[in-house]
């Protein structure tokens, strides 16, 4: 119960999920790891990216973690399948909001925002053709995204050109809402809020996956019932001040964030790296 529930993205992405689940769940410990070494995940093949995360599931569940949410849609797509079958405890993913957006739609179309290796998944166009008989879904990859948001470049001109170029094209043809399809994006949602102005609403996955978790938890009564507000703490594969500086502006507190120096070899491959057993979950 009173053990914590771990979080991972390719970076700092993942904070807006961990800041929806220190909403919906304040009294939990969280346990943050930013693979900022392998960052981004979407531009890493599969195997590298599946590698990351049993290496990181792995790591959180060694800490004692009695869930873990993978905080990336683009490591969800890739790995979540193999995480829980080989993990015994709550496995909680992220997917781009099609569904809410889908029913909510007027015009009929929707937009999609997420990485090049999200957009081309199994798991993508399955979830897409769920829906694409109710709505036209609309497909935008953005790969200048996460590295806006790594630097925390949030504001700027660039930014806001950058993000011109992704959304106006989706609110041309007719797009009402603007699906979310990567952790990091959350972060540009003023930028993208004020290109879209009222033609579109944004939706974001952080508060639904913190509703997930919660059930999960109460599920299984693994809900932690300590009244004082639950700690943090974080890890980065690319550890520095810098990075410290930039997680602490995102979650709105001052963190030290520490060092993980996980198998940072960039040649991992399936046949090299730590497999995740039963027993370590
Ligand atoms: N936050 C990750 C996601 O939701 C970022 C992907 C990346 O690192 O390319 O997909």
């Amino acid at each position: 119960m009173n053990r914590p529930v771990g979080i991972f993205d390719s970076g700092v992405g993942g904070i807006s999920i961990a800041l929806g689940v220190r909403k919906i769940l304040p009294s939990e410990d969280l346990l943050y790891v930013a693979d900022q070494e392998f960052s981004p995940y979407g531009s890493k093949s599969n195997t590298i990216v599946e590698a990351r995360a049993e290496i990181i599931t792995t790591f959180l569940s060694q800490q004692g973690c009695k869930a873990i949410v993978v905080a990336c849609n683009t490591a969800t797509v890739n790995s979540i399948n193999r995480l829980r079958t080989m993990c015994s405890i709550p496995i909680v993913g992220v997917e781009p909001g099609i569904k809410p957006a889908a029913l909510q739609s007027n015009t009929g179309i929707i937009g999609v925002l997420a990485t090049e290796k999200t957009l081309s998944s199994e798991s993508f166009q399955a979830l897409r053709s769920q829906f694409s008989a109710a709505v036209n879904i609309e497909i935008q990859a953005c790969p200048r995204f996460v590295e806006l948001v790594e630097k925390n470049n949030l504001n700027s001109v660039e930014t806001l050109k950058i993000a011109e170029d992704y959304v106006l094209p989706l609110i041309a043809k007719g797009a009402d809402h603007i699906v979310l399809g990567c952790t990091h994006y959350s972060f540009l949602t003023p930028v993208i809020e004020q290109i879209v102005g009222d033609k579109a609403t944004i939706i974001d996955t952080a508060i639904p996956v913190s509703l997930e978790l919660k059930r999960q938890l109460s599920r299984r009564d693994l809900l932690n019932p300590q009244d004082r507000q639950g700690l943090t703490k974080f890890w980065s594969s690319k550890a520095s001040e810098q990075a410290s500086e930039k997680i602490s502006q995102l979650w709105g507190n001052k963190v030290v964030v520490a060092d993980l120096n996980l198998h940072k070899d960039k040649t991992v491959s399936k046949s090299n790296h730590i497999s995740l057993k039963q027993r370590d979950c």
